[in-house]
């Protein structure tokens, strides 16, 4: 089982989940930089504003094939309640996915809002097939237990 993990990150939570994963299942590491020239003053409330209204961004890398691979995991930080501009325009730029199961993660502040089901959304939109998706608290991302449930979600998504 090959699996793919494509993840965003700007301050590291997200990079530090997904790292931890990536080792637990030896698969492939693929991080998505959010590549806009965001003014510094009102970067927080444009990537608010962006997250808010599910808007596309520029990314690199542009385009991600996973057609060799057998299950793809998302992982994102919330943005005003919502996953990130940067991993919704990798889902949507995403080539060989088709038909694949896939598993999203995301990592908050304490409120995840509307994160999960936006994923299903937009995995579903492009015909992947969404195994599970959780949300992980930025406070327990060194847990060994939070690693262990994350972990056995995505093997029981092998198993499907
Ligand atoms: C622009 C912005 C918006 C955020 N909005 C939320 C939010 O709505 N809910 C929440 O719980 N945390 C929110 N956070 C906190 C991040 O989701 C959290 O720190 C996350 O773990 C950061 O992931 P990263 O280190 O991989 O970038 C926000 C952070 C930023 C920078």
């Amino acid at each position: 089982m090959k699996i793919c993990i494509i993840y965003h990150s700007e301050s590291g939570n997200t990079r530090h989940v997904a790292q931890h994963l990536s080792s637990a299942f030896d698969s492939k590491l693929v991080e998505i930089n959010d590549v806009a020239p965001y003014s510094k003053l009102i970067k927080f409330l444009v990537q608010c504003k962006m997250a808010r209204g599910e808007q596309l961004t520029k990314i690199e890398p542009e385009s991600v094939d996973v057609s060799g691979y057998d299950l793809i995991v998302f992982g994102s930080p919330v943005w005003a309640f919502k996953p990130t501009p940067a991993i919704h325009t990798a889902i949507v730029g995403l080539k060989g996915c088709m038909g694949k199961p896939a598993v999203a993660f995301s990592t908050h502040g304490g409120r995840p809002g509307q994160t999960d089901e936006t994923f299903k959304k937009w995995i579903e939109a492009r015909g992947m097939v969404l195994a599970a998706v959780t949300n992980i608290n930025q406070k327990d991302i060194e847990s060994e237990k939070m690693n262990k449930e994350l972990s056995a979600l995505v093997s029981s998504a092998i198993k499907v």
